[in-house]
């Protein structure tokens, strides 16, 4: 293939909202439809991200984890990884504080938000007053003549699955999400775990570029050798391209969520570089300490 091929990707999308909104189940019952849809086997899901394929062909990337704290630390170490924010609202509890502060996250690194108005099931479901509610925070919606899609969905019930794929194929194709597939890959970490006998594992979303077995990597201040990638129902794969989740093994140290992932020529490349970043983090953590006694030091003497 080309060098530059400059290729359409599946939107990374995450699900944020208030506390028991229905965030995990949600994710749940859109992740159902995709395991019904894709795994005859029934593997057992263990990535932090899945992947909903459509009957068009086309694919949407979930993930599973950041809560807002995750969120805004990737955002702040400029892991820009989603497309869109699943914004969840319990039709019966309608906007509460944490739903605002998903929207001023999504605002914060222009992330286009699409709402799910979830719990339509229960009998005091509103979502009319839900809809209301997030007009008055400066949501252009839809139905008022903004360009926000909401749908109204049960996931217990597993009604409007359908609608909310759709329209997140809908925001997807407005973005016009297209990556660089060939060349080095540019990925970061969502999450990282230490597996008793497989040692650190990081689960990545590559931006763009292609992540192999074989390559050296330094991950945040980490680095290795990518020994294995595995998709997110665990069967082994040779390389990772944009949008698609995946878990990597090979890390000689455990990385954080939002940590970039780079590839470089050689080990003693990656050694270097690793201990460059780990340098500078502990030289920065100890002037956050030293300018946190210095405010301290200051509020003492007022
Ligand atoms: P946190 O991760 O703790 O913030 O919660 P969450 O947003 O992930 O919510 P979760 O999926 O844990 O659901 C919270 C509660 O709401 C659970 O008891 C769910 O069974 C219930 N629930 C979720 N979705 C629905 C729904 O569509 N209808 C009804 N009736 N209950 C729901
Ligand atoms: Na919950
Ligand atoms: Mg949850």
């Amino acid at each position: 293939s080309e060098g530059k091929e400059i290729l359409p990707r599946p939107p990374v999308v995450t699900v944020m909202g208030h506390v028991d909104h229905g965030k995990t189940s949600l994710l749940d019952a859109l992740r159902q439809t995709s395991v019904a849809a894709n795994e005859a086997g029934g593997i057992t899901q263990h990535l932090g991200a899945f992947v909903v394929s459509m009957q068009s062909g086309a694919s949407i990337t979930f993930l599973d984890t950041p809560g807002h704290a995750a969120f805004s630390a990737m955002r702040a170490r400029g892991a820009a990884v989603t497309d869109i924010v699943v914004l969840v609202v319990a039709a019966d509890d309608g906007v509460m504080p944490q739903t605002l502060e998903a929207i001023s996250h999504a605002k914060a690194a222009n992330v286009p938000i699409v709402v799910a108005v979830n719990k339509c099931d229960k009998p005091a479901a509103n979502s009319e007053r839900v809809k209301l509610q997030l007009a008055s925070e400066g949501l252009l919606l839809e139905d008022m003549g903004g360009d926000i899609q909401v749908v109204e969905v049960s996931a217990l019930k597993k009604t409007g699955l359908d609608n909310l794929e759709e329209a997140l194929l809908l925001q997807a194709e407005v973005m016009n999400l297209k990556a660089r597939v060939d060349g080095p890959a540019q990925a970061y970490v969502v999450e990282a775990r230490l597996h008793k006998g497989r040692g650190p594992l990081a689960t990545a979303i590559v931006k763009a570029g292609t992540l192999a077995c074989g390559q050296h990597v330094v991950v945040g201040s980490e680095w290795g050798r990518i020994r294995a990638i595995r998709d997110v129902v665990g069967n082994l794969a040779e390389r990772a391209t944009p949008a698609m989740p995946v878990e990597i093994e090979g890390l000689k140290g455990l990385p954080m969520a939002g940590d970039d992932i780079i590839v470089v020529q050689s080990e003693e490349r990656a050694r270097m570089l690793s201990a460059g970043r780990k340098k500078k983090f502990e030289r920065d953590r100890l002037l956050k300490i030293s300018n946190g006694r210095a405010e301290e030091l200051e509020q003492s003497e007022e």
